[in-house]
Parts: C-alpha cells; structure tokens; sequence
C-alpha cells in the first residue's frame, strides 16, 4: 500500500474504468483490483456503484476515486457535483475526490478546493486530491488553503515520462497517480526497448510498461474490460526491472502528450 500525506493508504495499482461496464468493473473486482478510478465526466459512476454493489465485498474493502468536473467548478457547485457523484455512485462515502482539471481560464479551482476540503472535514470524502495541475497550480492551493492536495493524477507513459512534474509532486509530498499508463495500449508493444525488457523478464509489453510505472513510484490506473488482461495488467509485482532498463523506458519521451491536453490551456467541462 502507498501512504498519502493525509495518512490514508491506497493499493499500488488501480482499474480505469472510463467507458467500462458494470459487468466489466465487476469482472476487474474479481481479478483483485481494489482501487477503481471513476469521473462524473465519464458518464458511468452508476456502473462503477453497481459493480461494488454486486461485487459482495465490503464497502471498505474497495477504494472508489472520482473526479469534479469543469462544470461543477467553483465551491457551492462543487458541493452540488459531489452529491450528484455520490447519487450516480450509489455510495454514501468516496475515498479519493479529484479535481480532474484545473481549467486556469476559469479560475476557480481554489474555491473548489476549499469546497474539497469541507467535505473531507466532513467525513463524506476520505482523502482529496487534484488531477492535471501544475507545479504553479499546486503552488497556489497550498498557499491559499494551507491543505496540499494528496494525489496529483497526471498524464504518464514511457512516451511522456513527467520527470519534472513527478519530482515536483514528490517534494511536496503529492503521491502521483498515472492516467493512461498504457499510452491508451497504442503501440508500446511493438517498441523494441519494451520487447527486449519484456523478453528478459519472461512478461508481456504492458507489465512491463506498468512495473516501470510503480518503480517510478507513481501509481498506475490501466484500464481493460478485459478479464485476463486485467489479471495480467495487476501481475507486476513478480519482477523488478534494471536501473539500466528504467532508464531505457524513459528515454522513450517525445514530450508530446496523446492528445494535447496541457492543463495551462485544456477545456473540459
Ligand atoms: N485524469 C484524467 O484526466 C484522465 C485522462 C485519461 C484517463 N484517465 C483514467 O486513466 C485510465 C486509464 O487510461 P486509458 O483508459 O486512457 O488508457 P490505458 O489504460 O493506458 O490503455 C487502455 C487500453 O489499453 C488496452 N490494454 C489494457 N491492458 C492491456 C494489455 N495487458 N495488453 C494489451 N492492451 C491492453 C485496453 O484494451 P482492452 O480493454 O481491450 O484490454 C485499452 O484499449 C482511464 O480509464 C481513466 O480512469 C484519467
């Protein structure tokens, strides 16, 4: 388990559930997985709640992350697009609430933030956290709330390594998670560096690119509706890639994103 700076812990590898079925959620369960990043941007938190649900496990055995969305930014409304979070999740409670972007135009992200921290005061958010913020951005909520978020869930794959943005997050104390970990399962399995490192440890393209992800000390969150790529996808804990390897991976960087959103100008609502 990774301990946050609030003192919560949360299991090293978590399922992607963007555009996944309660089936397929439920079939990640089965597999092992503790840990479900959700978004109400995603459109499914009622397949995410009903795969909890159906799933038999204790509430507290599972750790669901969900994320506030541009149009709820700002604090009443942030309040108001958690509990419709919660109705679609079905739950009374959320472990990791995430702003998902900080759409600077806006400019309201410290009011959602202080908006966060109310409902974790409150018990009805266990730990909070912000995605696809900036050093300056983290800057600013730190020093106008005095809470520095505990998860900064960024873009990140041997293709867009983040070395600044991760070292950033780590001295602040900020656990990174990575979204899109796989770069989206492109064609990282026909990268020569990622076969040679795949070939030498006897695994697949992907757990090699997901090791390299948790030796980064990053957490990442693959998605898959697929049940033995799931079971494949949290297998990484079985061998440990060279620091000749590692480096390998990350000079793979093209510093270019998979889809361009850089969180200084992206829009998302
Ligand atoms: N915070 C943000 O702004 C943000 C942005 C994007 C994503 N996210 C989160 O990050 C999660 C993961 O990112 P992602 O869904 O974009 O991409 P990803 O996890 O990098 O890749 C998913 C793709 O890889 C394939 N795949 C999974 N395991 C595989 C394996 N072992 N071998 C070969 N192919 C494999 C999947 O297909 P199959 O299903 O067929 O296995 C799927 O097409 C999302 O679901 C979401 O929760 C957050």
């Amino acid at each position: 388990m990774i301990v946050l700076n609030d003192g919560a812990t949360i299991p090293p590898i978590g399922l992607g559930t963007y555009a996944l079925s309660a089936a397929q959620v439920l079939s990640g369960l089965k597999a092992g997985y503790r840990l479900l990043d959700s978004a109400l941007k995603y459109g499914n938190e009622s397949e995410v709640g009903a795969a909890v649900r159906r799933s038999g496990l204790d509430r507290a055995e599972i750790q669901v992350t969900t994320k506030l969305p541009g149009r709820y930014h700002g604090y009443d409304k942030t309040i108001e697009g958690f509990e419709v979070s919660l109705r679609n999740l079905g739950l009374d409670y959320v472990d990791l609430y995430l702003i998902h972007w900080p759409l600077p135009r806006l400019d309201l992200y410290v009011d959602s933030w202080r908006a966060m921290i109310d409902l974790r005061d409150q018990g009805r958010v266990r730990s909070i956290g912000v995605s696809n913020f900036t050093p300056p951005q983290l800057t600013r909520l730190t020093a106008e709330t005095g809470v520095t978020p505990a998860v900064n869930q960024i873009e990140l794959h041997p293709y867009f390594p983040q070395a600044g943005q991760r070292a950033d997050d780590e001295a602040r104390g900020i656990v990174t998670q990575s979204w899109s970990p796989l770069a989206e399962g492109r064609d990282l399995g026909r990268n020569e560096v990622v076969a040679a490192a795949a070939r030498a440890h006897g695994v697949s393209a992907a757990q090699v690119v997901l090791r390299w992800n948790t030796q980064l000390g990053a957490v990442p969150i693959p998605r898959s509706g697929d049940p033995g790529r799931q079971r494949q996808n949290l297998d990484i804990f079985g061998f440990t890639l060279t620091g000749d390897e590692m480096k390998a991976l990350s000079t793979l960087g093209r510093s270019r994103r998979l889809w361009g959103a850089d969180p200084d100008v992206y829009e998302s609502y």
